[in-house]
Order: structure tokens, then sequence, then C-alpha cells
């Protein structure tokens, strides 16, 4: 299997366009070790030919761009993405789409009713994409049940919901359903390689270790280092937990979760520009580096 990581930063991107955190104003200026990142995707083959994109980011056109293999090669019209799989419903995982809207073949979207609804109501870029290419809904069952996707031979998915709120347009905001967010165990059919992607992942809920345990590579969420991190800088309100998103650092947080998979590789992705992970002489990618976790850069590859 095949797993290309197109962007690996969080909502806004590395540096983000407003942000003047140590992070960014130190990208910008040259100042700090660190790489610009866009935002949140990944892209998956079994055979080398055909990827299912794993969200679409608003930084698709540039990461489309970047990487060869999702570019047209067999004719007038074409594209090495067979099928589109979303996570949840944010910004910063679907509004790609309406960069994807050219030509006649509709877009095979696989995503939960949950996440459907939302961008069919709240923030209706189905709707529009139906004016252009159109769009055939695959609905995912968020039970555990698994999942192919046609023309992305030798991959078989398992989704499972994960505790997280619907985004703020949502018509359902302020209550949470199954399948707002979802995690997938990504298999690969002939070697029998898994990867566990849930760049949104908050509290890790008893049917999760089971999953994890079968995987060969886990990416999950690296958005925040603290629980407090954007309080801490005065640029929100809310403590990272309460947004979806467990952090790295103390009791209960990532490190200490991924510790207790040693047969995977393990790599955090969705990475927060005000992360100091993103610091590549940080103290905190130093831990990093003790306990064998990995930073996810825009261009990694994974092969299992
Ligand atoms: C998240 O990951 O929590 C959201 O993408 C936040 C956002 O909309 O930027
Ligand atoms: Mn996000
Ligand atoms: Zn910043």
């Amino acid at each position: 299997m095949h797993i290309h990581v197109l962007g690996a930063a969080a909502g806004g991107g590395f540096p983000q366009w407003n942000c003047n955190c140590f992070n960014c104003d130190g990208l910008r200026k040259g100042t700090i070790k660190a790489t610009k990142r866009t935002q949140s995707s990944i892209c998956v083959s079994g055979d080398g030919i055909n990827w299912v994109l794993f969200n679409t980011s608003p930084d698709v056109l540039q990461q489309i761009q970047e990487f060869a293999p999702l570019q047209p090669g067999r004719a007038i019209r074409d594209s090495g993405i067979a099928g589109i799989v979303l996570i949840d419903a944010q910004i910063d995982h679907t509004t790609g789409l309406l960069m994807l809207r050219e030509g006649k073949v509709r877009r095979e979207i696989y995503c939960t009713d949950m996440v459907y609804q939302d961008l069919t109501t709240g923030n209706p870029l189905l709707n529009i994409l139906g004016h252009y290419c159109g769009v055939n809904h695959h609905q995912i069952q968020a039970d555990g049940s698994t999942f192919e996707v046609a023309g992305a031979p030798n991959l078989k998915f398992t989704a499972v919901a994960l505790k997280s709120a619907a985004p703020p347009y949502s018509p359902h905001r302020n209550d949470p359903h199954p399948g707002d967010t979802i995690g997938v165990l990504i298999e690969e059919i002939s070697s029998g390689k898994k990867c566990w992607y849930s760049p949104g992942l908050g509290e890790i809920e008893p049917h999760l270790p089971a999953l994890m345990r079968q995987a060969d590579c886990i990416m999950v969420d690296g958005t925040f280092w603290t629980n407090t991190e954007m309080i801490d800088m005065g640029l929100m309100t809310k403590k990272a937990r309460d947004i979806g998103h467990n952090p790295q650092s103390g009791e209960g947080g990532m490190i200490e979760v991924l510790n207790q998979y040693p047969q995977a590789r393990r790599v955090l992705i969705h990475i927060n520009n005000t992360n100091p992970i993103l610091r590549e002489d940080s103290a905190e990618r130093a831990t990093l580096n003790q306990h064998g976790i990995e930073v996810a850069y825009d261009g990694m590859d994974i092969i299992l």
C-alpha cells in the first residue's frame, strides 16, 4: 500500500495567512527550523495507479500539482483520483471539492449520512457540484462495516464513528451524531497491510484499540501539543479535547496512547500551526523522537 501525505497541517495551514504566532512568523522570516505545510489530506493506492483521496483540502489544486500520480495521464480529461472519502464535513477537509468541479464524469464521494446532510444543507457543496460535474454519493456506514471504492482495486476500508462535534454551520452543531466524524482502517487486500487514519481524534473510545492493534501504520490527530495551547496563546477559549483533538502531551495524551502500539509506524498528522513539534529542533520534537513518533510533512510517502 502506498500512502502519500498531500497536506499535513490542520485548518489554516502553516503558515496561516493571518497568524503571527511564534511558528508562523518564524517560518515567514526564516528564523525557525521548519517547513511549510498545506491543509489536511492524504491519498492511498493499492496498485500505484488509482488513488483514493482522503478529504479534499482547500489546497487540493496545489497538492495535485505536486504529486504526479494524481494528474491526468490517460485521456483528454482524466485524474488518478478514483474516489474521495470524507472523514468529516469540516472546511479544511471538504472545500477543495469546489476546485474539482470540472469535467463530465461525476465525482465519486464516500461519506456518512451525517456528513452528506451537512454538505447538502449548512454548507451545500454537493448541491453546488451538482451544477458542474455532479456527484455520486456512496453512503459509508460508521459501524465497523467494510466498503470498497470502485476503480481503486486492492483496497478495503473499515469505518467507525468517533466522538466529535459537527462543524459550526451544521444544522446539528450542538447535537452530536455517530458519523459526524469517522476513523478508517485502510487495508491492502493482497498484502494484508493496514493503516489506521484519524486526523481528528479527541478520545480513545473502547472500540478503537482493537483496530489500532491491527495497524502497521497509525496516522492520528497531531493538532495540538497541550490541551490549552490555543487558550494559552489567547487564540481560542476552548480546550483541545473540547474541539475533538486529543493533545500529544500529558496524561492520556497521544504519546501515551501511541506507546501502546509499538508494532506500528506512528505518525502525527493534521498539525496546527501553533504546535511546537513543527520546529525540528524543539524540545517537544525531541520528545517525539525519543518515542519513535514521526511528524507528517507534505510529500511524505509511506509504503507498507
Ligand atoms: C478542526 O479540525 O477542528 C476544524 O477543522 C477546525 C476548523 O474549522 O478550522
Ligand atoms: Mn481540521
Ligand atoms: Zn500560527
